[in-house]
C-alpha cells in the first residue's frame, strides 16, 4: 500500500519558507498516530526542514542525487512536499489528507488533483472515512480515500 499523507489550507496551501504554516498540535498528532513505526518517503526540501528525522520512522529521501524506485509490495507513506506528491500520484492507492479550515500565505501548494478529492467527487477514489475535529482554535476535517480497483 502506497498512501500520500498530507494537510492542506482552504486556499490549497501546505508550505512556506521550508515549513508548514500552521501549528496544530491535534494535527501532528494525528499524523503521528497513523505514520508511527512505518517508512516514510520523504522530498529532500521537507527532509531539510526542522524537526526531521522523525522518531519511530524509517525515511527513505528522495533526490536526484539518488536513485530511488518504489517497489510495489512495499507499505510506505509518502508525505511530500508538492514535488513528491507529483512524482507518487499515479502509484498512490490511498490518501490521508486534512483540510485546514483557515486560509494561509504560503509558497508550496497541493497539486491540485489532490486537493480538489476534498470537494469534488472524482471517479477513481472513494471516500473511507470523514472526521470532523471541531472543538479546536483552527479546526480541520480529516479524509481518507481509497483508490478504486
Ligand atoms: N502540509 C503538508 O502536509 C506538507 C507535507 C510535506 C511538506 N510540506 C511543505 O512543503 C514544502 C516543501 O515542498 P517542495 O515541493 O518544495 O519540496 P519537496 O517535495 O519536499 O522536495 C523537493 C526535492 O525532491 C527531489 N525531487 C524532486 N523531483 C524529483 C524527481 N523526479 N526524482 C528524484 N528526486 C526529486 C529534489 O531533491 P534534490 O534537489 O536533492 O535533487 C527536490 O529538490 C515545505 O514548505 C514543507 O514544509 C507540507
Amino acid at each position: 500500500m502506497t498512501t500520500l499523507v498530507a494537510a492542506v489550507s482552504e486556499n490549497g496551501v501546505i508550505g512556506r519558507n521550508g515549513t508548514l504554516p500552521w501549528r496544530i498540535p491535534e494535527e501532528s498528532r494525528l499524523f503521528r498516530r497513523l505514520t508511527w513505526g512505518g517508512t516514510l518517503v520523504v522530498g529532500k526540501k521537507t527532509f531539510e526542514s526542522s524537526g526531521f528525522p522523525l522518531p519511530g520512522r524509517r525515511h527513505i529521501v528522495v533526490s536526484r542525487k539518488n536513485e530511488f524506485t518504489l517497489n510495489g509490495n512495499e507499505n510506505v507513506f509518502v508525505i511530500g512536499g508538492a514535488e513528491i506528491y507529483r512524482l507518487f500520484w499515479p502509484k498512490i492507492n490511498a490518501v490521508y489528507l486534512s483540510l485546514i479550515h483557515a486560509e494561509y500565505d504560503g509558497d508550496v501548494r497541493l497539486p491540485d488533483e489532490i486537493f480538489t478529492l476534498a470537494s469534488k467527487k472524482n471517479p477513481k477514489f472513494s471516500l473511507v472515512e470523514r472526521r470532523f475535529y471541531a472543538a479546536l482554535p483552527v479546526p480541520f476535517t480529516f479524509f481518507r480515500f481509497r483508490r478504486n480497483e
